[in-house]
């Protein structure tokens, strides 16, 4: 209920930003113990995952006041949240997040961005490793996504969420921010990186799908597909938050190149590109969301 989620993230009230990164790890520079000093002697305890190898219970470290210690089942996500400063701001980063084909709940899934939302946090950003379909994605490349198809099959919001989180049946026609998303456009040239735009294709996995179902998303309208992020947008929408969803295209989805897709390869290319991600997300953060622009915090 919410007033779990609250009763669990007490005393980290004020964070701006949310971020869902993807990847090995922070930028460096970006995390470290000064960053983290804010978050003084707040007791944080984030059962998202649990124990048998999925544990990451954030709770306060003697280096770090606020470090997950976890043993993530994907060695590519780690379960981690850090508390940054920016440019005075305070934002907040979860490396790794939980999946459905982990075989957790849905609720699980989405049980951090639930709390961090009810922190205060309006606006997020979220990442994800995607293989590229459509609009001559490569691997490498960034994506915006205006949009999403839901085929896992689930949907946070089914049975009853209080009250106190919102609408059961939000709206979905404006889910991603346009106006964060004109922003990371302009932070992307900036940075002389390239950023592509298309819709995301949500699948639960863990296989990887056939080159069949590829040509099948690809007729539904999908420009690149992953196993993650949209039970978190869905639940987001339903908070009313901001929401800036950037894919890193690590493949070309399967059939659509020779050679077999590895998750190793997938896993080495979210890690090269990882940092280009961070620094994106932290300009647009500096120059969105600390601006005082309207939905900004
Ligand atoms: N399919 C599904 N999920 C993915 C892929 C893919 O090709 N690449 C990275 N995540």
């Amino acid at each position: 209920t919410g007033a779990d989620h609250r009763r669990t993230f007490r005393g980290l009230r004020g964070c701006r930003v949310f971020t869902a990164a993807t990847g090995r790890g922070p930028a460096p520079g970006v995390t470290g113990r000064k960053g983290l000093r804010h978050a003084g002697s707040s007791a944080v305890r984030y059962p998202w995952r649990n124990q048998r190898g999925r544990t990451a219970c954030l709770r306060r470290g003697r280096r770090n006041p606020v470090r997950a210690e976890s043993q993530p089942v994907d060695l590519g996500h780690r379960g981690q949240l850090i508390l940054e400063d920016v440019q005075g701001g305070k934002f907040c980063r979860l490396l790794g997040r939980a999946h459905l084909y982990e075989g957790l709940s849905v609720q699980d899934v989405v049980f951090p961005v639930r709390a961090i939302a009810l922190w205060g946090v309006r606006t997020f950003i979220l990442t994800n490793a995607a293989g590229g379909i459509g609009r001559g994605l490569l691997p490498g490349d960034l994506m915006l996504i205006t949009d999403h198809l839901n085929l896992l099959g689930e949907n946070p919001l089914v049975g009853t969420v209080g009250d106190e989180l919102g609408d059961q049946f939000p709206d979905m026609s404006v889910s991603y921010s346009s106006e964060l998303m004109e922003t990371a456009e302009l932070c992307a040239s900036e940075l002389g990186v390239g950023l592509k735009r298309g819709v995301y294709a949500a699948v639960k996995g863990p296989s990887y799908e056939t080159p069949a179902e590829i040509r099948m998303l690809s007729s539904l309208g999908a420009d690149a597909v992953g196993m993650s992020t949209v039970p978190e947008v869905i639940a987001l929408r339903q908070m009313n938050r901001g929401i800036l969803g950037i894919s890193l295209i690590t493949n070309w989805a399967a059939g659509l190149h020779d050679g077999e897709l590895r998750h190793e390869d997938v896993l080495r290319v979210a890690g090269r590109s990882a940092q280009m991600l961070a620094r994106l997300g932290i300009k647009v953060i500096e120059r969105h969301l600390l601006s005082g622009a309207p939905g900004s915090g």
